[in-house]
């Protein structure tokens, strides 16, 4: 693993077959941290095809043995407005992938995206404010090759969004999205940024060390986040210029 540094960014680049196992110490360090301060922890997770893996690996016995999910506040980080046995749906992903298989249920808070998507954004940000009052413990992130995260795409409104948790943004390409917006982001004490694939090179150097434009890029929007990982495989990271 190769660790650095980029306009205050960390950044470890991995193998592909070991970035699964490198994502799941991180998270299960950070969720062990929570529990050890205050008996819980709230975690969020993305969609996508990048984080199945992980997800996989975190339901083998192994794994799922050594993670406190019984003391996990389960979120998401964006939901496609599809209802939860959709197979475009998030929540369904994760279902299939890790919580079908876990010995001990987290306590799940599922984003609605069968219900109008206002009033879901709405009612997600009230549970977050009830169930996480003082923002999220980690929050898993994927990028998109437009350098988007979550649901917050280049240009929307939702990536400017400073007050509200939550908001419903309608993607031209892709429908309605509930998405955390950046305000819940910043809230968050730990991300992790998992990006993989020669696809996103490019905009992955454009994030990373191009100028800050994070309207053009919402992944940059975590480009200052302190406690913000960017855990990255070799074929992504071969624009950033790294010996
Ligand atoms: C989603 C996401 C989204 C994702 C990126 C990358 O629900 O699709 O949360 O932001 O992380 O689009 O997707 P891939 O991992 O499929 O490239």
């Amino acid at each position: 693993m190769k660790q650095l540094e980029l306009n205050g960014a960390e950044v470890c680049i991995l193998s592909p077959e070991t970035l699964p196992l490198g994502a799941a110490a991180w998270l299960l360090e950070h969720i062990q941290e929570a529990v050890a301060t205050k008996g819980w922890a709230a975690l969020a997770l993305s969609g996508g095809a990048t984080p199945k893996p992980l997800y996989r690996l975190l339901a083998e016995p192994d794994q799922a043995e050594l993670w406190p999910w019984e003391r996990v506040r389960l979120f998401w980080a964006d939901e496609r407005c599809v209802p939860p046995d959709d197979p475009q749906s998030n929540y369904n992903m994760t279902c299939r992938t890790l919580l079908d298989h876990l010995p001990r249920r987290p306590e799940v808070f599922r984003m609605r995206g069968e219900d109008e998507p206002h009033a879901a954004a709405e009612a997600y940000a009230a549970l977050l404010k009830r169930h996480a009052p003082s923002g999220l413990d980690v929050l898993l992130l994927g990028m998109g090759e437009d350098g988007h995260t979550a649901s917050l795409f280049p240009g929307s409104a939702a990536a400017s969004e400073t007050v509200r948790s939550v908001v419903a943004a309608h993607v031209p390409k892709a429908g309605w999205r509930l998405t955390l917006t950046p305000a819940a982001m910043r809230a968050a004490r730990r991300v992790l940024l998992l990006v993989t694939g020669a696809g996103k090179a490019e905009v992955l150097a454009e994030v990373l060390t191009g100028p800050l434009a994070p309207v053009r890029y919402p992944a940059q929007l975590l480009r200052g986040h302190a406690g913000a990982v960017w855990m990255v495989d070799e074929a992504a990271a071969s624009r950033l210029g790294v010996p």
